[in-house]
């Protein structure tokens, strides 16, 4: 994998600035976590899809069988909860904060999944704004929750912390937009160009960054952005 969800974490970290910063282990921990949660889905999401390759690798569910896989993939999920209660920030309030906001964000992935298979078995295709309304779900509140977690993590001001989530965001919407544009399995209604969605997803990504301060991890942030629009070239 690119290791896209912790480079979040600890880039949205960089971005707070340096009096704020959190322990470099309980932004480890969480960059840790963030990873296990994305690889906990992906596990269950090849079961569902009855994928048999992930990253050019048999899965686990073509390996071992779904029924093992659903357990691996219980097994990373609380393994990153028990990272999540181990983070060893200053205030207890943090904890909780960022706690609450992966539960969150599980149930809202959850949800995302629950609704795409509802349209996928039905054998229909959704107007845009609900397509949109899955992807965010199922990928981008994810990315979203790395970049809020990362600020509370760090104590960032809640202007600087809004923010860096509403990147992650945007950044995940482009993100899943052109993973579904590169696989053409969106069950989207037909007529809806969603590289050009992407496109603008990432310009807004751009213009949230713009308003930060310049510095290394803006820049990352902003390479991440050519990155993923690179990667997906047609
Ligand atoms: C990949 O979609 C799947 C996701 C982005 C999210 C999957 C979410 C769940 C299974 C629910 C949450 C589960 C846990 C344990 C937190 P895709 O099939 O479009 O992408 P792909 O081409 O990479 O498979
Ligand atoms: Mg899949």
């Amino acid at each position: 994998g690119k290791l896209l969800r912790p480079a979040l974490v600890l880039l949205s970290a960089g971005m707070v600035e340096k009096r704020e910063r959190a322990p470099e282990h309980a932004l480890l921990r969480l960059a840790t976590a963030v990873e296990l949660i994305h690889s906990a889905s992906l596990v269950h999401d090849d079961i569902i899809d009855g994928e048999p390759l992930r990253r050019g690798e048999p899965t686990l569910n073509r390996r071992y069988g779904d029924h093992t896989a659903v357990l691996v993939g219980d097994l990373l999920y609380a393994r990153s909860f028990a990272l999540l209660t181990s983070l060893e920030l200053p205030r207890w309030e943090q904890h909780r904060e960022i706690f609450h906001l992966f539960c969150e964000t599980t149930q809202a992935m959850c949800l995302g999944e629950i609704r795409e298979q509802q349209v996928l078995e039905s054998g229909s295709r959704v107007g845009f704004e609900e397509y949109l309304n899955i992807l965010r779900n199922k990928t981008a509140v994810l990315m979203s929750a790395c970049c809020r977690g990362a600020a509370i993590a760090c104590a960032a001001a809640p202007q600087l912390a809004a923010t860096l989530a509403e990147f992650g965001l945007s950044f995940g919407m482009a993100f899943q937009l052109l993973d579904d544009a590169a696989d053409r399995d969106a069950p989207v209604e037909n007529g809806w160009d969603l590289r050009a969605a992407a496109q603008a997803h990432l310009e807004r990504a751009h213009g949230l960054l713009a308003g930060l301060a310049a510095g290394p991890s803006r820049t990352e942030l902003e390479a991440a952005c050519e990155l993923i629009l690179a990667a997906a070239a047609p």
